[in-house]
């Protein structure tokens, strides 16, 4: 199976999770996508959805599902999203797709979060991913330095020659070369650092399961 079959695969299962009659969190990417268009198959049994971003808002009202903002909703039983790269206790490292702000968000409204990956995204420890940061772009200097002395290599996200400037008005760093043996204290101390908006290492807000697209079908991980 190619790893878009594998996408989609899992972006159905997922619909089982989805609780009838009730707002279902929505995250951001191509897996996601997938999992929005299977959701469309049950749009009349749901409420809505919470976005986690423009490009999902888009595709899900494009599709008649009614997106609510999150102040709207009290709390959320499910979140759907994807990883870039997940580990064997659900900790996740998120933000490929620039949205890990409002997903971290959506993620902590909601009671658990259902991560929906294809097996190229399963690892032993995070960090071979460049971990995505979003920051204030005039704290960017100075994070980069920071993230050089904790032996990383950080790099400001471009766009058609320009910083990628994501939905909150604000800019990625890409950190590669961390080795993130400590998730939850490598997101508690990169959280608190001036000029962080969020970094994409989603350990407080982990998965509760994972839906992971192999060849042999969808493999279904708790944590
Ligand atoms: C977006 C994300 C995505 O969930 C992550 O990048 C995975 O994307 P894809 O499903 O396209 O591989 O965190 O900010």
């Amino acid at each position: 199976m190619t790893q878009d079959e594998l996408k989609a695969l899992v972006g159905q299962a997922a619909l089982k999770y989805v609780v009838p009659g009730e707002i279902v969190g929505v995250g951001t990417g191509s897996t996601v996508n997938k999992f929005i268009d299977a959701l469309a198959s049950m749009k009349g049994s749901i409420k809505g959805a919470v976005s986690s971003s423009t490009a999902s808002t888009a595709r899900l009202q494009a599709l008649g599902i009614p997106v609510f903002d999150s102040n709207e909703v009290d709390t959320i039983s499910v979140y759907i999203d994807g990883a870039d790269e997940i580990d064997h206790a659900g900790h996740m490292i998120k933000g490929g797709g620039a949205a890990l702000t409002r997903e971290k968000i959506v993620a902590a409204q909601s009671a658990r979060f259902i991560c929906i990956a294809d097996e190229s995204k399963l690892v032993t420890a995070l960090g071979a991913f460049p971990v995505p940061v979003e920051v204030i772009p005039m704290a960017a200097r100075r994070l980069r330095k920071q993230f050089e002395a904790m032996g990383g290599s950080a790099q400001i996200r471009m766009k058609d020659g320009a910083p990628l400037v994501t939905d909150n008005g604000q800019h990625i760093l890409d950190v590669s070369g961390l080795q993130i043996t400590d998730p939850l204290g490598f997101e508690s101390e990169v959280n608190q650092w001036p000029g962080v908006v969020t970094v994409g290492v989603f350990a407080h807000q982990k998965a509760a399961v994972c839906l992971l697209g192999t060849a042999a079908g969808v493999r279904t991980l708790e944590f």
